[in-house]
């Protein structure tokens, strides 16, 4: 889009200025919402015309008493001390030749309302609510036309009377005026506005846009004998819910969410301090859509209570939000528990690629956690287009390193309140992500250039480790996340795991040290390859002589040591290799094939099984169904990946933790190991350009079937077994170079087009 260049942005959003109330009710507080309008005149007809949008808070257009363009909580959430996101909207047939009116409608978001944890804290980037607005048009005859936000606009308090991200939404529609933002729109109480001129680093990013994907119909509504509606939608997500209801003058409807049922009932603990409570008054005008703008909920369940009998159930709806990313690939099996794993996975996503990756979208949390996403990438890479998504979330990662000095815990940073925990350390597998994540972009892109754009990233964290470490190569911080969440941490404390967190850490400074060599090898930078290549050998004799005895076995005899050694290539020999593999089949068929690992190892574990000749094992960990198993949550009736293994407990209980989301994709990394190993399509160099077909059914499956969306286009594959043979099909397209590679027999080469094969099955 030629209005998209950065040159565009930047020009148009220097001729606007930013536009705000001058009165919020208390500078301290949440503020309540604001409206802003101005008027233009347009002299002739309108061939074109687009609106660059940015809002101090979060905030919707409006032109003529219509909202424009399908964005929902715009301007998203960038680290906005660096970068301010712009929305370009097409509002060409919007505006009339004559007298036309823009309003935008405001709240608090990210910007000003309280957010975080433990209380989080308000006003993280200022204290005002502002909007900047400039439209840039050519009327039919050519001519080019402009108008911008300035201290012509007015402000009125708005209708929505609160509006946080965490808490919700309250509506009153009698404050409400059916003209606002058309030109018959004359509100008596009208107030100047506080004018600034812009002073910030405008961006275009549509790939962290939010909108409104989708809509989901109740699957049930019960009807309370109070009057209460308790409604399940089926399936949790981030969303709102809408509906028509037509309210007497002062009646009220209250929306209460929650991810999951107690004894019939709403369990809203899990929420903590996000309320996610919305309120609509009516005014008995008739009916009306009520539907909350300025907030966002993470819930299957909803409990409305109020004047229900007023609600036209028919038009009660939820409305899932999120970035625009779309699902590219797809995998069915003949296991249909693993088929909802896979789908619980793609809506763990949905519900946390909002404007940024989070952790989870219900609690006061919503974080860009680094860790969550360094462990889910290949997974979320596999399952959708959000290369540009993720590239760009790091260039905010890359700004707050630059600015904190390490990359922090959670991107964007919200800095503590007095008396918080103020330094923030930094820690393994989360601040990886300034290495892995670059490096898995590249993996599935092929493009070099996401390597190169986030260098400066990678090769600052590579050099903390390094300094971290000292002269002994072992960083022995006592402050790590560890394997986070194994099965065996207690509720209260999720880095007491099996393993020790710091060998935790060392494995994956080694590994992170050796992918930034790849990473400095394949841009050309021989210095850093070597620095970072030595210091990756170093690290690893080091974490030998520490962790790993001259027979294989490890300090931790855990499900996650051994994985990351295996999969990590940690040990010297290949004896040792070959005695840990070992032990890790043994310590699963000890622990009765149930899972053992928590963030750091999940990933990895079936690869570490996989890899050393213990395929049966991997099946049966994947296919187990008893807690803890990535299975467990879906016969349980789970629509989403869990935060811990028994978020729900299998006595019924919801886990006592005081981090119990419903909604978290890490666990569902494992969705990554199903394309290749389940169904078997591996790309061997980056960006798929050439691609081995190498199905290793096993467990109960008796076929599979999918696709894997590629820059040359779809690869197809489908296997089924009979009896003691295989049968594979698929298609490969133009550009990729491939290999079939069946259980038994030699690889074939694979010309693009279809292919057919079949080999004899040893099982
Ligand atoms: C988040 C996690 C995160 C962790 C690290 C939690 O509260 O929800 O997913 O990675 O904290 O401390």
């Amino acid at each position: 889009m030629e209005y998209a260049s950065s040159k565009s942005v930047e020009s148009a959003m220097a001729r606007a200025k930013w536009i705000g109330p001058r009165e919020l009710d208390d500078p301290g507080a949440e503020a309540q919402p604001w409206r802003l309008f101005g008027r233009l005149v347009c002299t002739k007809h309108v061939r074109r015309a687009v609106a660059y949008v940015s809002f101090r808070g979060i905030g919707d257009l409006w032109v003529n008493g219509q909202r424009v363009g399908e964005e929902t909580l715009a301007p998203g959430w960038l680290s906005y001390r660096h970068r301010m996101p712009v929305s370009i909207l097409d509002i060409g047939d919007l505006l009339i030749e004559g007298r036309n009116t823009v309003g935008v409608d405001l709240a608090d978001g990210w910007w000003r309302g309280r957010y975080g944890f433990d209380g989080g804290r308000s006003q993280i980037y200022g204290s005002d609510q502002s909007a900047i607005v400039h439209l840039s048009g050519t009327y039919v005859d050519g001519e080019a036309f402009t108008f911008n936000s300035d201290e012509t606009w007015l402000a009125v308090p708005s209708p929505r009377t609160k509006a946080q991200l965490y808490t919700g939404e309250e509506y009153d529609a009698r404050l409400d005026n059916p003209l606002w933002a058309t030109n018959d729109y004359q509100p008596s109480d009208v107030f100047p506005v506080r004018v600034e001129k812009p002073d910030d680093n405008f961006v275009y990013v549509p790939s962290r846009a939010i909108k409104v994907l989708k809509e989901i119909r109740p699957v049930s509504i019960t009807h309370e004998e109070n009057g209460e509606l308790l409604i399940d939608f089926g399936q949790n997500a981030s969303a709102r819910i809408e509906f028509i209801a037509d309210l007497q003058d002062g009646e009220e409807i209250t929306v209460r969410h929650a991810e999951i049922l107690q004894q019939g009932k709403l369990y809203t603990r899990p929420l903590r301090r996000a309320d996610a409570i919305d309120r609509f008054v009516g005014s008995g005008d008739g009916p009306r859509r009520f539907e909350p703008r300025f907030t966002v909920h993470g819930f299957r369940y909803a409990s409305v209570t109020g004047a229900t009998s007023r609600i036209d159930l028919d038009t009660l709806v939820m409305r899932v939000v999120g970035s625009p990313f779309e699902f590219t690939s797809s995998l069915e099996t003949s296991n249909r528990l693993l088929n909802r794993l896979h789908a619980n996975t793609q809506w763990s996503m949905r519900s946390n690629f909002v404007g940024i990756p989070t952790d989870c979208p219900q609690r006061d949390e919503r974080l860009g956690w680094t860790g969550d996403i360094q462990v889910f990438g290949p997974a979320a890479l596999t399952l959708g287009n959000c290369r540009e998504f993720l590239s760009d979330w790091l260039v905010d990662v890359r700004n707050e390193q630059q600015e904190l000095g390490t990359v922090p815990w959670y991107v964007p940073w919200i800095p503590p309140r007095a008396g918080q925990m103020a330094n923030k350390k930094p820690a393994s597998v989360w601040d990886d992500v300034a290495i892995l994540l670059p490096w898995t972009l590249y993996q599935f892109s092929g493009d070099k250039t996401e390597l190169e754009k986030h260098w400066d990233l990678i090769k600052s964290w590579a050099d903390d480790l390094i300094k971290l470490a000292g002269d002994d190569h072992l960083w022995l911080e006592n402050m790590q996340l560890g394997d986070w969440l194994d099965p065996s941490a207690p509720p209260e404390a999720p880095a007491r795991g099996a393993t020790d967190p710091q060998l935790v850490a060392n494995a994956y400074s080694i590994y992170s040290l050796r992918i930034a060599q790849k990473i400095a090898e394949t841009c050309g930078f021989s210095t850093y390859s070597e620095r970072y290549g030595s210091a990756s050998s170093a690290f690893k004799r080091a974490f030998n002589k520490r962790y790993v005895s001259p027979d294989g076995s490890m300090m931790s005899d855990s499900q996650t040591a051994y994985a990351l050694a295996l999969v990590f290539d940690l040990f010297e020999t290949e004896d040792q290799r070959n005695q840990a593999s070992a032990r890790l089949a043994n310590l699963v068929k000890e622990n009765e094939y149930l899972i053992g690992t928590g963030f750091a190892g999940t990933p990895l574990i079936l690869d570490a099984l996989s890899n050393s000749g213990n395929l049966d094992a991997a099946y049966k960990l994947l296919e187990q169904t008893r807690c803890p198993s990535w299975l467990y949550p879906v016969t349980q009736g789970a629509t989403t990946i869990w935060e811990r293994w028994d978020a729900m407990q299998p006595n019924g209980k919801v886990n006592p933790g005081e981090m119990t989301s419903f909604n978290h994709y890490a666990f569902g990394a494992v969705v990554d190991w199903m394309y290749r190993v389940i169904l078997g399509i591996n790309s061997t160099t980056p960006g798929f350009s050439s691609i081995d077909i190498a199905p290793q059914p096993g467990g109960s499956l008796m076929h599979a079937q999918g696709h894997i969306t590629t820059k040359f286009g779809e690869v197809h594959l489908s296997w089924r077994r009979e009896s003691s043979k295989l049968f594979v099909q698929g298609r490969i397209p133009d550009g990729i170079k491939a290999r079939l590679i069946l259980p038994a027999g030699a690889p074939r080469i694979l010309s693009p087009g279809d292919f057919q094969g079949e080999t004899d099955l040893e099982f």
